[in-house]
């Protein structure tokens, strides 16, 4: 029923102990704009009647100035609050909103119902016990209708609510009630979705919200109230699930105690029970469950704790606590589905960060094998990724980490991905299973190692990363440094981009994805031959700053040297040794640097050479100084 605050001034104390221990769902809505959504989201919030009067004051004025129902309080206009949704009658963003009954908490997150908000949907909801999905009931289900299904069981909600709304309209037909929910169920099995319970409802008069109506007789489920006060939350679900704790952080306040502090995402413990650390591997059993209130005998799923355990094992931020009898899984490929996020599209071969839980690591991306037309769930083939789009790939991860499949358990099995230089989130994904080889490709451990040939060449490798535009005077610079080297008798080798574009990466263009995958080629044969002992001079356009930043994180400390060929656009362009300036300006070549495509001015480099003052020959004599002061020649 709907909660009253009496308590909040009769005893103030007793209410609150009450709230605190009442437990807590969190729901999504799902619909547009005509469906009634903000109706019937306004209804629950202004029945639960944990409104403030002076917020009540202003819908009753608002209902005035803006309303469409007349007179009456209009419910929309308590969730649909920014000025610009009211102007476009549209909803935008996610908007989370607080209320409770006697018997729970809630959060709703009010996602927007427009084709372009997948992402929104994909934040706002991926904590979400349920889905209450509207349909209008003269319209019946729409391609949106599928689309927002079939993003909830992306999501991983597995309770679904099919609020068959505006029932008023349709007096109150069974009929049209029975046929929107039988094809519903039709449809929403075959995405994976089974736990569905669908409401007859008219969020505008109030039917089957908070109480059965009168006017639906022939229906016997719940209210939409009802449903959400008495469902099984997630979090009970979890507990039944195997134990994973992601250790947020390693509590050491003195040589004493070491307790490993984070948020139970599955199962429960109990101290003797025998866990796995993972990645690692190490086991041991745990001694005491640590909180702010005391030692626990128990803890579950949704708990912050922090476990001690009986051996000295080494586990650090990120790593995963399991039970040793259903440990995770441990991997450094996968399969996953990936939810893109930002404008920038996403491409393959370029390094990003993966958070899973609270491990985070570095992560490619493989062609995408198809995307998903999210109307129609269509597989369609994909070189990359553009906003809102979602794929399924391969991922690499630079190490092995612990893990689930996304379906059995969310916190685990899911993870985002960030831009290495912003650090924005510009995706979001849910690993699938791990490949197989994977497991099956190790490092060949040698005895020859990079320091032993090193020292039979006498001397120091690296690699000085010449970036520029196209005509700067990358390659004429790197010829002649190589050539000072040589007359020094270092072993060096000089890899050129119109040289390499004849021969290994003959198959690349200049699209975006080719220079990122011409530049990953470039760096992992330019790491081989540090490996061997070189010194390598690379000279490549190498325009993105993530690519730079991949060849450099590929090199170990002081191995890599990133030299600027600063020459600004209008001399090279005036040089245009090659002609391809006039037909870029022309419109001949497309993706041209400087012109159609762009250059990423690199922040910090190890140095800075502008043609436009000096000539090749003391770039050169320069560049050969600063690799003394640098300690990589004598
Ligand atoms: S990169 O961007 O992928 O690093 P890379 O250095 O290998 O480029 O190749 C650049 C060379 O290719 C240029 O010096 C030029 O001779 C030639 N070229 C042909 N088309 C283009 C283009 N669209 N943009 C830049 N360079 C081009």
């Amino acid at each position: 029923m709907a909660h009253t605050s009496d308590l909040i001034s009769v005893d103030i104390e007793k209410y609150l102990k009450q709230h605190e221990q009442k437990s807590l769902l969190r729901f999504i809505t799902c619909g547009s704009v005509d469906d009634g959504k903000s109706t019937v989201i306004g209804r629950l919030l202004y029945e639960s009647k944990m409104l403030f009067e002076d917020q009540l004051a202003a819908i009753e004025n608002d209902s005035k100035k803006w309303g469409t129902q007349g007179g009456d309080i209009d419910f929309a206009l308590l969730v649909d609050g920014l000025a610009a949704e009211r102007e476009q009658g549209i909803t935008i963003d996610v908007a989370y909103r607080f209320f409770s009954t006697d018997r729970r908490k809630f959060i709703v997150a009010d996602t927007p119902g427009h084709e372009q908000y997948t992402r929104n949907m994909i934040t706002g909801a991926s904590t979400a016990d349920v889905a209450v999905i509207l349909v209008d009931s003269r319209k019946g289900i729409l391609t949106q209708t599928r689309r927002h299904s079939y993003l909830v069981s992306l999501i991983g909600i597995r309770k679904v609510v099919l609020a068959i709304n505006k029932l008023d309209l349709v007096d109150y037909s069974e009929k049209v009630f029975k046929q929107i929910d039988e094809e519903y169920r039709e449809f929403a099995k075959q995405i994976g979705l089974n736990d569905i319970t669908s409401i007859p409802l008219s969020g505008l008069k109030g039917d089957n919200m908070i109480v059965a109506s009168e006017k639906t007789p022939w229906y016997h489920g719940p209210t939409l109230l009802g449903f959400l006060e008495t469902c099984e939350i997630d979090e009970e679900r979890l507990q039944k699930e195997p134990f994973r704790m992601p250790v947020q952080w390693v509590n050491r306040p003195n040589l004493d105690f070491r307790g490993f502090a984070g948020v139970i995402t599955g199962g429960m413990i109990k101290p003797g029970d025998r866990i796995r650390a993972q990645p690692s591997g190490k086991e041991s059993k745990v001694q005491r469950i640590v909180t702010m209130n005391g030692d626990l005998p128990l803890a579950v799923a949704g708990q912050s704790v922090t476990l001690t355990l009986e051996d000295e094992i080494d586990i650090s931020r990120g790593d995963v606590i399991s039970t040793a009898e259903s440990p995770a899984e441990v991997a450094d490929q996968f399969e996953a589905t990936i939810v893109w996020m930002t404008d920038e599209p996403m491409l393959p071969g370029r390094p990003y960060l993966l958070k899973i839980g609270t491990q985070l690591v570095t992560a490619t991306v493989t062609e995408p094998k198809y995307k998903v037309n999210v109307n129609t769930m269509e597989h369609l083939a994909a070189k990359q990724l553009e906003v809102n789009e979602i794929g399924v790939v391969n991922l690499a991860l630079d190490r092995p980490i612990a893990f689930d499949p996304y379906t059995a358990n969310r916190d685990t099995g899911g993870f985002i991905l960030i831009n290495r230089l912003t650090n924005n989130t510009v995706g979001a994904g849910m690993l699938h299973f791990a490949l197989r080889r994977s497991h099956n490709i190790h490092m060949q451990a040698v005895d020859v190692d990079k320091a032993a040939r090193a020292t039979a060449k006498g001397q120091k490798p690296g690699v000085l990363w010449f970036t520029g535009l196209s005509g700067a005077g990358k390659s004429t610079i790197a010829n002649l440094v190589e050539k000072k080297l040589h007359a020094m008798g270092r072993h060096t080798y000089l890899l050129d981009g119109d040289n390499i574009r004849h021969g290994l990466n003959k198959d690349l263009g200049f699209t975006e994805a080719d220079r990122v995958e011409n530049i990953r080629r470039v760096s992992e044969v330019a790491r081989l031959m540090v490996d061997s002992g070189l010194i390598v001079l690379t000279a490549f356009i190498s325009p993105f700053k993530s690519e730079r930043a991949m060849a450099r994180g590929l090199l170990g400390e002081g191995e890599f040297i990133e030299i600027h060929v600063d020459t600004p656009l209008n001399v090279a362009e005036d040089r245009d040794v090659k002609g391809l300036y006039k037909k870029a300006r022309r419109g001949e070549i497309a993706n041209f640097t400087g012109i159609s495509s762009p250059y990423e001015v690199p922040e910090n480099p190890e140095m800075r050479v502008n043609t436009a003052v000096i000539s090749a020959d003391q770039a050169a004599d320069e560049i050969i100084a600063r690799l003394r002061t640098l300690g990589m020649i004598d």
